[in-house]
């Protein structure tokens, strides 16, 4: 049987190539734009011709073959097809783990308190708030002023949506009151269900392309060229977390959501502190109850250790946090 030309699987060597070739990529296009549409080169013309080097070595290394172009660029991200720039995340953009029931949670739990050394009985404080089914998406703030936007990519490396997140109300240009003089605010920007239907309606009567389900519309109405067409679709955001920060403002999870609220950027009202697990199971099952009248999809809840030197120590396995996990709703 042939093998599909998208299967290649990477070692982890080569996803490292692509992810520095994606970076390459999207320098050569900036020292390309500054030399020819603003005639104000950064660097020279050596400098310029070095990188273009490292990218086509790599390019070599990577591509071995005809068919292999196709997976290379999957795994670069496509740049000749994409036209938004790349951006590296200074922190990763993890995923979670998932619990499918109360012993999952309970096990959780469990393996919190043995990697911290706490007594079997010990109090672990939870956030507990719904899991968005959107696309995440990280705002960088400096001195309080949006000066940029990245989807999550993979998780190494997004695509700038900078100018895309500015045509967001929900997305404030400015924090309110005096924030760090870095910070990346994390969260969720996704479509609410009758905007979603609304959209759809209208492209049936246009006779356009409908979406599939709301994740599908919010993706798609922000990955676009033209902002203008992300300003026409009706995109919202809840933040859920934070990447790169000069200082945060809480000790605690629950603390750094408060004070993200404070700055005037939207947090979930269904976002509580539990003092434990049955609390945080109880909250789970509250919203589960309330779902289906729910303005916007969620597709479980995501329990947090609240305090935030546990959540230093307790680190991060692979791709996800030991500190967060999510209960998954069974299929609807
Ligand atoms: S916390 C360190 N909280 O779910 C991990 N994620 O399956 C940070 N998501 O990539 C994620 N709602 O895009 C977190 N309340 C929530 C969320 C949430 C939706 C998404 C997020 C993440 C994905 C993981």
């Amino acid at each position: 049987m042939s093998r599909e030309k998208k299967d290649r699987i990477f070692t982890d060597a080569e996803r490292a190539l692509g992810r520095e070739l994606a970076t390459l990529y999207s320098l050569i296009l900036h020292h390309r734009r500054l030399y020819d549409d603003l005639d104000s080169p950064e660097v020279s013309d050596a400098e310029f011709d070095n990188l273009k080097l490292r990218a086509q070595i790599i390019e070599n290394e990577l591509v071995v073959s005809e068919e292999d172009l196709f997976s290379v660029r999957q795994l670069v991200g496509a740049p000749s097809t994409s036209s938004l720039a790349k951006i590296i995340h200074v922190k990763p953009m993890l995923s979670l783990d998932n619990a499918f029931d109360v012993a999952d949670v309970e096990d959780f739990v469990a393996r919190v308190r043995r990697f911290l050394n706490l007594a079997e009985d010990a109090p672990v404080t939870l956030t507990a708030e719904p899991k968005i089914d959107g696309l995440s998406c990280s705002l960088r703030y400096e001195n309080g002023v949006l000066v940029q936007a990245a989807t999550r990519g993979d998780g190494q490396v997004g695509e700038d949506v900078t100018a895309n997140v500015r045509t967001i109300a929900d997305i404030p240009e400015w924090l309110t009151s005096a924030a760090p003089a870095t910070f990346e605010i994390r969260g969720e920007i996704y479509m609410a269900k009758a905007d979603f239907a609304a959209l759809n309606a209208r492209a049936e009567s246009e006779g356009t392309q409908a979406f599939a389900n709301p994740r599908n519309a919010a993706a798609g109405s922000l990955r676009q060229k033209d902002a203008r067409v992300t300003a026409s679709r009706p995109l919202r955001f809840l933040a859920h977390g934070w990447g790169e920060v000069s200082v945060l403002p809480a000790n605690s999870q629950m603390g750094v959501m408060q004070a993200i609220a404070n700055w005037g950027v939207p947090v979930s009202d269904a976002l509580i502190r539990a003092d434990d697990a049955p609390a945080a199971l109880a909250h789970y099952r509250s919203i589960e109850a309330a779902r289906a009248d729910l303005p916007f999809d969620i597709d479980g809840v995501v329990y947090k250790v609240d305090d935030l030197e546990y959540q230093r120590r307790l680190g991060f396995v692979a791709k996800a946090p030991r500190w967060a996990v999510a209960h998954k709703f069974p299929a609807e």
